[in-house]
């Protein structure tokens, strides 16, 4: 045996099972039309890159404020709630692996819908918790006596859903809220993009965690800043179990002027709801089925020229479009996703260019 293999031979048994998460796939180079991670088109607001360069400099030199309490505090404006009902993550990402750190074990389970959200399991793995899958069918309505029969100390409950983009409302969730026997993580990743969000049950649920990303509708996948809100106690025990300086200064800064910019947000945000509202309605003309989205993503089962769908229908377009650097998500494996191209909604002459190729593929079949 070398050396190098004996020493791999010390990680625990679940970390040698672990399956790393797969990202949507970074491209180098020119000319990408980028629609497969749910990036927002546009650019952030220009008051960000002012406050990050503000933040640079000597003050470098000193580690950053390990609450990140000016950016609690903003949250807590923009959403009327106190400073301790907020924590700030490195990205939402941080806020979720918290909560199954603060939550889970292996006899503690997670529950999670599917599909939804694949970071969910990869985190369990890392923590070595049990999970509890809770299926969606085709209709992805809410599966609501499955998750209250599950026994998970935690669930996660991604609304609106990726990769479907289908919204859940509140009056759904205060069923589910109401008789789930645990902690409620309701991911609104998207919320901005919805018509509702889950905020005001907050007051209501003691057991409602939300968490929110900047990454979306506040064009800052790039700075990496999330948050969670829940009540005090829950935000404690998130706080024991945080790296001290989860988040950088220049994000910190970033991230409170792009929460004072709510006009900029709201309207790029807008501008991303206009352009999926028109796609869904192509979409839908051509024949394929497509979910209504409340997210900037829209999930569309494809049919070829020849009236056919199915998995080899959706993987040929999906090639299709990537040779013609079209870059669009596609998830194999589950009967649920494996007929449907997840596509995040870009700009106009991105969307322009998708369906131009769309037609051509269309006339080629
Ligand atoms: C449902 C959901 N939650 C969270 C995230 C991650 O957000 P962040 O960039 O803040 O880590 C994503 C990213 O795609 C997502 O789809």
């Amino acid at each position: 045996m070398s050396a190098e293999k004996r020493v791999s031979e010390y990680a625990l048994p679940h970390v040698k099972r672990l399956h790393a998460y797969t990202p949507g796939f970074q491209p180098t180079g020119e000319g990408w039309v980028k629609i497969n991670t749910n990036e927002n088109p546009y650019s952030p607001s220009p008051m960000v890159e002012e406050a990050i360069k503000g933040a640079m400099g000597d003050d470098l030199r000193l580690y950053p404020d390990p609450l990140s309490w000016g950016v609690r505090e903003e949250v807590a404006q923009l959403h009327e709630l106190d400073a301790k009902n907020v924590i700030v993550g490195n990205g939402s990402d941080d806020v979720l692996n918290l909560l199954v750190r603060a939550f889970s074990t292996e006899k503690e389970s997670v529950g999670f819908t599917v599909p939804s959200y694949s970071l969910y399991p990869v985190l369990c793995c890392i923590q070595n918790s049990s999970t509890v899958e809770i299926p969606f069918d085709r209709s992805m309505e809410l599966p609501l006596e499955a998750i209250v029969k599950n026994r998970s100390r935690i669930l996660f409950f991604t609304s609106p859903n990726a990769p479907t983009g289908v919204g859940f409302s509140n009056e759904s969730l205060r069923a589910l809220l109401g008789t789930f026997d645990g902690i409620v993580v309701v991911d609104e990743a998207y919320a901005d993009f919805a018509q509702e969000n889950a905020v005001e049950l907050l007051g209501e649920f003691s057991n409602l965690v939300i968490t929110r990303t900047l990454s979306k509708s506040y064009a800052l996948a790039g700075l990496r800043v999330g948050y969670g809100l829940a009540s005090p106690e829950v935000i404690e025990a998130l706080d024991r179990v945080r790296d001290s300086y989860n988040v950088n200064r220049l994000s910190q800064a970033g991230a409170i002027a792009a929460l004072k910019d709510q006009n900029y947000m709201k309207a790029i945000a807008g501008k991303v709801v206009r352009t999926r509202d028109f796609y869904y309605s192509e979409f839908t003309d051509l024949g394929w089925f497509t979910y209504q989205s409340e997210a900037n993503m829209l999930f569309t089962e494809p049919v070829n020229g020849a009236g056919e769908s199915g998995p080899a229908v959706t993987v040929e377009l999906f090639e299709y479009l990537k040779d013609r650097k079209i870059l669009v998500r596609y998830f194999p494996g589950h009967t649920l996703t494996e007929s449907f191209l997840r596509i995040s909604v870009g700009d106009e002459d991105q969307m322009l260019k998708l369906s131009e190729t769309i037609e051509q593929w269309l006339k080629n079949a």
